[in-house]
């Protein structure tokens, strides 16, 4: 698995803004947007693409388009939905598939309440958008899911991740033969004992949605 910290003065930028507790939610959406699409300019570094040849109108040449079958971008419902808009703008024709999966606020163990995903993902590049990587236990659950049904290359964005959660991806899908990528704009310091990334943003899904 390969962490990689998005170093630039914008996501950072954007990121403080998030964090601050007096950021309203309209202004939380619409920034969250945008920091995913400048994420989205680093995950999709190794998006599957095809030699082609076109026709400028001045001359022939040869260039790339997207790779059948094109990537798939799957949200983690709730708040993985915000980060969809700001994926979508560098990726206009992926496919969509969504998963609904909640965090037990007492066991922290996540539970998955909805699924609408291709069943055959044989060969497909898969994007999975949530805004935190906490315990880990949403993602490591949610990428297992893809690849069961075939996702042979997956890539997470996220806005923050602890420590914690990274190490228990790690060990979690240390049995995956999948390249795994998380593409995040900070490494926060930990969590604490309610399971929340610190100093993080305090829980997406209400910042976004009430
Ligand atoms: C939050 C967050 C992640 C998950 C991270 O979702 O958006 O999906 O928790 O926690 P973990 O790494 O410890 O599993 P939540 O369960 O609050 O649902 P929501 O998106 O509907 O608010």
């Amino acid at each position: 698995m390969r962490t990689h910290v998005v170093d630039h003065p914008l996501v950072a930028h954007k990121l403080t803004v998030l964090r601050d507790q007096a950021t309203d939610s309209p202004t939380f959406r619409s920034l969250t947007e945008e920091l995913v699409t400048l994420l989205a300019y680093e995950a999709t570094r190794d998006v599957r693409v095809e030699a082609c040849e076109i026709h400028t109108p001045v001359a022939p040449t040869t260039g790339v388009r997207l790779a059948t079958p094109g990537p798939l971008v799957v949200p983690i419902l709730r708040a993985g939905l915000g980060m969809l808009e700001g994926m979508m703008r560098l990726l206009p024709t992926a496919e969509v598939g969504f998963l609904g999966m909640v965090r037990n606020e007492e066991t922290l163990e996540a539970a998955t309440y909805a699924e609408r995903l291709p069943d055959d993902l044989s060969g497909r590049q898969c994007y999975v958008l949530d805004p935190m990587l906490a315990t880990g236990g949403t993602l490591a659950a949610a990428i297992r899911f893809l690849v069961d049904r075939g996702a042979d290359h997956i890539t997470a964005v996220c806005l923050l991740v602890a420590p914690e959660g990274l190490a228990r991806l790690e060990e979690e899908l240390a049995d995956l033969d999948v390249p795994v990528t998380i593409v995040t704009s900070a490494l926060d310091e930990r969590l604490n004992e309610k399971g929340y990334i610190v100093p993080g943003l305090g829980d997406a899904g209400d910042r976004m949605y009430g």
